[in-house]
């Protein structure tokens, strides 16, 4: 039996900004931003997503009824938490109609919290086989106007579907993993932005994949020339290029996964680092864009979350996958999306929920997607699916 990834869904926010103009309005060189981090564009998040509706988002693209019947595990990777106790899954699990009879729960480990899930749930599939796990990665990132993170902003969510014999990617079921208390990346509880240490965080990221590659190969005897592509977590595109190269100088097929990495980073490019999903959407990226590759093909993906964690493991491409499909979904996506100048982008970014209490209302007509977020009213957050406010008017 193979388990993996079945189906694969995202989504992030309609708008977005230049980062030429950011780069003009910080007085910036613009190549550092388009060559030296690597982004062109990034989403900007509105008062009326946060991550369960984007993550409803991404899901409702790619379920079907009978989807929501035989999912009996939900798995939501996120730093960006909408409550300290609740988890955002049991909100998901509501909003698409899943069936009740699902464990539903979240999990937090910086940006590598999706891949936790993807990992407990092929372990999950591999025990109930006719099983079907949903795993979210849904997050905004967020490191203040005007700091040195701020390029390296976004947000979004991917969804997964994992079951046995996936049309997408199926795992290898072999992984290596590295983990230690590091000061790069954190948020103390009362603050909506991040503290990094960004220097040592690129250091540290480096650092972990080379231990996690090198275990790889030595517990499953691959090589560099077993691999058609590697994707990678993308906080900002040159830091998983950097990654690849401190491997690949000797490698025969060195050119081909540089090539293969650019496809990887075009729908990161445009998007910015949407922590626990952007290995994934990174992923998505490198199936839609990539012509060259082929049915059995091996794919390896690194996954690093500050603080940290680090994790190596590969799969090998689906014979029934659907490249235009994927492809036309995102595409669709991203060209719809409404560019905002920097200090409209600047007024959004300061005008989302407050961490103080107190009753908010946003204006849910000025968002056209699905699911979006209605405020917070005696302290509860209300969330709207339109489409269902539509049946019922
Ligand atoms: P910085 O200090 O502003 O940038 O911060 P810099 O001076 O290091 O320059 C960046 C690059 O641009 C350099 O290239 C420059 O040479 C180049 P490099 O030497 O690195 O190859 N450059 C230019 N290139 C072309 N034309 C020019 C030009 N000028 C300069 N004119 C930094 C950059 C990434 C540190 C900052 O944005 C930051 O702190 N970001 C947030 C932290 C981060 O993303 N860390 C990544 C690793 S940790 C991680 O991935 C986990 C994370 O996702 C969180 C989680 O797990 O939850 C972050």
């Amino acid at each position: 039996m193979t388990v993996g990834i079945d189906k694969i869904g995202f989504f992030t926010s309609p708008y977005y900004i230049d980062m030429t103009d950011l780069a003009n309005a910080r007085n910036v060189d613009p190549n550092k931003y388009l060559i030296g981090i690597g982004q062109r564009r990034q989403s900007v998040i509105p008062q009326t997503q946060d991550t369960v509706t984007m993550a409803a988002n991404a899901a409702a693209e790619i379920l079907t009824a009978a989807d929501r019947a035989q999912i009996d595990m939900v798995i939501f990777g996120t730093e960006t938490g909408v409550d300290n106790s609740k988890a955002a899954a049991i909100y998901l699990q509501d909003l698409l109609g899943i069936s009740k009879r699902a464990r539903a729960f979240e999990i937090k480990q910086a940006c590598y919290g999706a891949t936790a899930g993807v990992q407990m749930a092929i372990d999950h599939v591999f025990l109930h086989p006719n099983s079907k796990v949903l795993v979210v990665a849904s997050d905004i990132a967020r490191y203040g106007l005007e700091t040195a993170g701020e390029v390296t902003q976004g947000g979004g969510a991917v969804a997964m579907l994992i079951t046995q014999d996936p049309h997408i990617l199926a795992l290898d079921g072999q992984s290596a993993f590295h983990s230690d208390n590091i000061m790069d990346f954190w948020r103390p509880l009362y603050r909506q932005e991040a503290v990094v240490d960004g220097h040592y965080s690129t250091d540290i990221y480096i650092d972990f994949f080379n231990k996690t590659w090198n275990q790889y190969c030595y517990q499953t005897k691959r090589t560099l020339a077993d691999f058609a592509a590697m994707v990678f977590h993308l906080p900002f595109t040159k830091m998983g290029l950097k990654a690849l190269k401190s491997v690949v100088a000797d490698a025969d097929n060195a050119n081909q996964l540089l090539h293969e990495f650019d496809f990887s980073t075009q729908y990161n490019a445009e998007v910015g680092n949407l922590y626990t999903g952007s290995l994934y959407l990174s992923l998505i990226s490198l199936l839609a864009n990539s012509d060259s590759l082929h049915p059995q093909d091996r794919i390896g993906l690194f996954s690093y979350g500050s603080g940290a964690q680090g994790e190596f493991y590969s799969g090998t491409i689906a014979e029934s996958f659907d490249r235009a499909k994927l492809k036309r979904q995102v595409d669709r996506l991203l060209e719809n999306r409404v560019k905002l100048s920097i200090p409209e982008y600047e007024k959004m970014y300061q005008s989302g929920l407050p961490l103080s209490a107190g009753e908010v209302t946003f204006d849910i007509d000025s968002d056209q997607s699905r699911f979006v977020l209605r405020g917070r009213h005696s302290d509860q957050l209300e969330y709207v699916d339109t489409k269902k406010s539509e049946q019922n008017a």
